[in-house]
């Protein structure tokens, strides 16, 4: 099978208890994944050949899939080694592994089927570049703002996608590299595929409190711990887009960049328009914190 983007050879999947050639990688046309959405996923990111924040990533592919009432494929002990593994066959430094656990291969039907559990677990790798993610962190990047039109249940990482592919498809095309999105009462939600932080004029660090309306990132998790232990003012609540305007300094987090810049909203600087003291002090912060997990 020949993909759109041709694969370098090397390259390994696992699907279901094998690894196979990327390109040879494949589930059943009657995926509900595929035909429904009806799959979680997760996406980890090596640094120097180690996971980072791995118990994080686990915890929260547990929560998703209880969600949905679907069981973890592996244990959690078979799926650290499935990791490393694809890590190993992959020659992966830094990169990024992507999870998704789909219900499995069904006659089509919208209901869950009854008593039959067999989900499916796919794993892809994709090796990055250390010198282009160090640039974003240096350089940062712009956001345009456009309503949220998920659906309530945004604190589950289901593939249900397609409002953040028309959002980022939108910011791409405006030079910008994330939408943030922006509730009814004009509140910022979080990017497309990253949650956002602002600094106000007095230092005080503001990101969005974890309920339904976004997803309890793991990178976010991890940086608010590592600001509130060095005695850094963190505030969770709701900001506005004007707020945003205003701060001294907004970022994004995700596991593919904690703390990345953002260095103009709607086309307006954020701040003095480049990366800032207190996101640079966070930057280092992470890299201190976000180490193998013993998950
Ligand atoms: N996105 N919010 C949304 C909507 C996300 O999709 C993501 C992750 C985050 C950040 O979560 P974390 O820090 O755990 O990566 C917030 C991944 C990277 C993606 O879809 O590629």
């Amino acid at each position: 099978m020949k993909w759109p983007e041709q694969q370098p050879s090397g390259r390994y999947a696992y699907v279901n208890g094998r690894y196979l050639p990327h390109g040879q990688a494949a589930v059943h046309i009657e995926d509900r994944g595929l035909q429904l959405g009806d799959s979680i996923y997760e996406v980890f990111r090596a640094e120097a050949g180690h996971l980072l924040d791995e118990s994080g990533h686990l915890d929260r592919l547990e929560r998703s899939l209880a969600a949905l009432e679907l069981p973890m494929p592996v244990t959690r002990a078979a799926l650290r080694l499935i990791l490393r593994e694809l890590i190993r066959r992959n020659l992966i430094r830094d990169g990024i592994i992507y999870l998704q656990v789909t219900r499995g291969a069904f006659r089509r039907d919208h209901p869950m089927p009854e008593g039959t559990a067999k989900p499916s677990l796919i794993l892809t790798a994709r090796a990055g570049d250390p010198a282009i993610a160090a640039a974003r962190l240096a350089d940062g990047v712009k956001v345009i703002t456009l309503p949220d039109e998920r659906w309530a249940r945004r604190d589950i990482k289901t593939t249900q996608l397609l409002p953040a592919v028309l959002a980022k498809t939108a910011a791409k095309r405006t030079g910008a590299a994330e939408a943030w999105l922006v509730d009814a009462e004009g509140f910022v939600t979080e990017g497309g595929s990253t949650n956002a932080w602002i600094v106000d004029a007095g230092g005080t660090l503001i990101t969005r409190p974890l309920n339904r309306d976004i997803l309890p990132g793991v990178t976010r998790n991890v940086l608010l711990a590592a600001a509130k232990e060095v005695g850094l003012t963190v505030t969770e609540r709701k900001f506005t887009v004007a707020e945003a305007l205003r701060a001294r300094e907004a970022f994004l987090t995700s596991a593919s960049g904690a703390a990345v810049p953002v260095v103009a909203i709607d086309g307006q600087p954020v701040g003095n328009g480049h990366l800032g003291l207190l996101t640079l002090r966070l930057q280092a912060l992470y890299a201190g914190k976000s180490g193998s997990g013993q998950g």
